[in-house]
C-alpha cells in the first residue's frame, strides 16, 4: 500500500515540476499597435504671384537732354499706364546730386517697391544702393551702366555701348571705303557717362580695320546736344580742312556737326561723312536727305523690359539675368528714303 502512495506522490510531484517548467497556455499575442496615422502635412499654400497692379515704381531719370531721352521717358509713362503700374517720375535735370536726393527719398517711401535709375555717371551710387537693399527695394538700372557690384542691383536693361561704337566704326569704314585719307573727328557724349566711354572705346576697337584715325585734339564732348556739337565741329573745321568723317555719339550731336559743315560751305554726305547713334525720328530725317551717312540704333523704348524684369524680381525669379539687352539695329542712308520712311523704328 505504502509503495502505491509513494508512486502517486512522485507522479504528482513530477507533474507539478513539469507544470512549472512548461510554458503556460500560449498567450494570445497582444494586438500589434497600429502605427499612429502620420499626420499629412498641410500643404503650404503656393503664394499667389505678384502682378503689375502691386508694382509701385520710383523712376529717377537723367533729364530731357535729347530726343532719345524724351522717348525713353515716354516709354516709362505710357507702359506704366497701360499696365496699371503706379509710377512716380523724377527728372534730375542733368544733376547727379538731384539723383542721389531722389534715390534717398524713394528708399524712405514704404509705398515704393521698385526703383529704376537712369544713371548720369558711373560712380557715386553705393550708399543709396546699400540703403535700398536694406529697405528691401528692387533696383533696376535702365540705360547706362554703373560701376557697382552686380549684387547691389537686380539687373540692367540697356545696350552694349561698346558694340554700338564698333558698329559706328564699321559704318564709317563703309562710307570712307574709297577715301584716300580717313581722318575722323569725334564729338563725344557727356564726360563720365558710361555710354560715352564705351562708345568711344568701341569705335577705337574697329576703326583700325580700314585705316581710320582720330587725329590728336579732334575728339571733344558735345554734351548730347546740337549747340555744343555745332561749335565743336566749327572749331575742328577752323583747325583743319583735312577731315573726312565725323563720329557723333548721338543724333543731336550729328545734327550739330551737319549744321557746322554746311555753314563752312561743305557738303555733308559728300565732303565729310557723318555717323550718329540713336536712330531717332530726328536722325532719320537726315538719313533720308543723305546728310547723315549712317545711324546706329539705340532703342529708347526700354520700359516694357524694365517692368517685366522688376515683376520677375517681385516674384523671386532666380533666373533673372544681370543684363538684359535692348533690341536694336543699324540704318544707313544707302537704304534709300522710301525704305527708311517705312520703318516703324523711326517713330520716336
Ligand atoms: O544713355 C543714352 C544716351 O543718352 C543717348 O544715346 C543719348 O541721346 C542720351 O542723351
Amino acid at each position: 500500500m505504502e509503495s502505491r502512495w509513494l508512486r502517486v506522490a512522485a507522479t504528482v510531484a513530477i507533474a507539478a515540476v513539469l507544470a512549472a517548467c512548461s510554458p503556460g497556455p500560449t498567450p494570445t499575442p497582444a494586438p500589434t499597435p497600429k502605427p499612429a496615422p502620420t499626420a499629412t502635412p498641410t500643404p503650404h499654400p503656393t503664394p499667389t504671384p505678384k502682378t503689375y497692379a502691386e508694382m509701385v515704381v520710383g523712376f529717377i531719370q537723367t533729364g530731357s537732354e535729347s530726343g532719345w531721352r524724351v522717348a525713353n521717358t515716354a516709354s516709362f509713362r505710357d507702359t506704366a499706364s497701360a499696365k496699371g503700374i503706379k509710377l512716380t517720375f523724377y527728372d534730375a535735370g542733368g544733376q547727379f546730386s538731384n539723383q542721389i536726393a531722389a534715390f534717398h527719398k524713394f528708399n524712405q517711401d514704404p509705398s515704393i517697391n521698385v526703383i529704376v535709375l537712369a544713371a548720369l555717371q558711373t560712380t557715386g551710387y553705393y550708399d543709396v544702393l546699400k540703403e535700398a537693399k536694406a529697405a528691401g527695394k528692387i533696383v533696376v538700372i535702365e540705360d547706362r551702366a554703373i560701376d557697382a557690384d552686380p549684387s547691389m542691383y537686380t539687373t540692367r536693361v540697356g545696350s552694349d555701348f561698346v558694340a554700338e561704337g564698333q558698329k559706328a566704326a564699321a559704318a564709317m569704314c563703309d562710307l570712307l571705303k574709297d577715301a584716300k585719307s580717313k581722318h575722323v573727328v569725334e564729338i563725344t557724349g557727356a564726360v563720365g557717362a558710361s555710354v560715352a566711354i564705351d562708345r568711344a572705346q568701341g569705335f577705337r576697337d574697329k576703326m583700325g580695320d580700314c585705316g581710320i584715325d582720330i587725329p590728336i585734339g579732334l575728339s571733344q564732348p558735345g554734351n548730347w546736344g546740337v549747340p555744343q556739337a555745332k561749335s565743336v565741329m566749327a572749331a575742328f573745321i577752323k583747325k583743319t580742312k583735312d577731315i573726312q568723317g565725323v563720329f557723333a555719339h548721338n543724333d543731336l550731336e550729328a545734327i550739330g556737326a551737319i549744321q557746322a559743315i554746311k555753314e563752312a560751305k561743305l557738303k555733308p554726305g559728300r565732303d565729310i561723312q557723318v555717323v550718329g547713334i540713336d536712330a531717332t525720328t530726328e536722325g532719320f530725317k537726315y538719313l533720308i536727305t543723305g546728310e547723315l551717312g549712317a545711324d546706329i540704333e539705340y532703342n529708347p523704348l526700354l520700359a516694357p523690359q524694365v517692368y517685366e524684369a522688376a515683376l520677375r524680381a517681385m516674384n523671386a525669379d532666380a533666373s533673372l539675368p544681370k543684363f538684359i539687352p535692348a533690341q536694336e539695329e543699324a540704318f544707313s542712308a544707302a537704304q534709300g528714303a522710301a525704305q527708311l520712311q517705312g520703318l516703324t523704328r523711326a517713330k520716336y
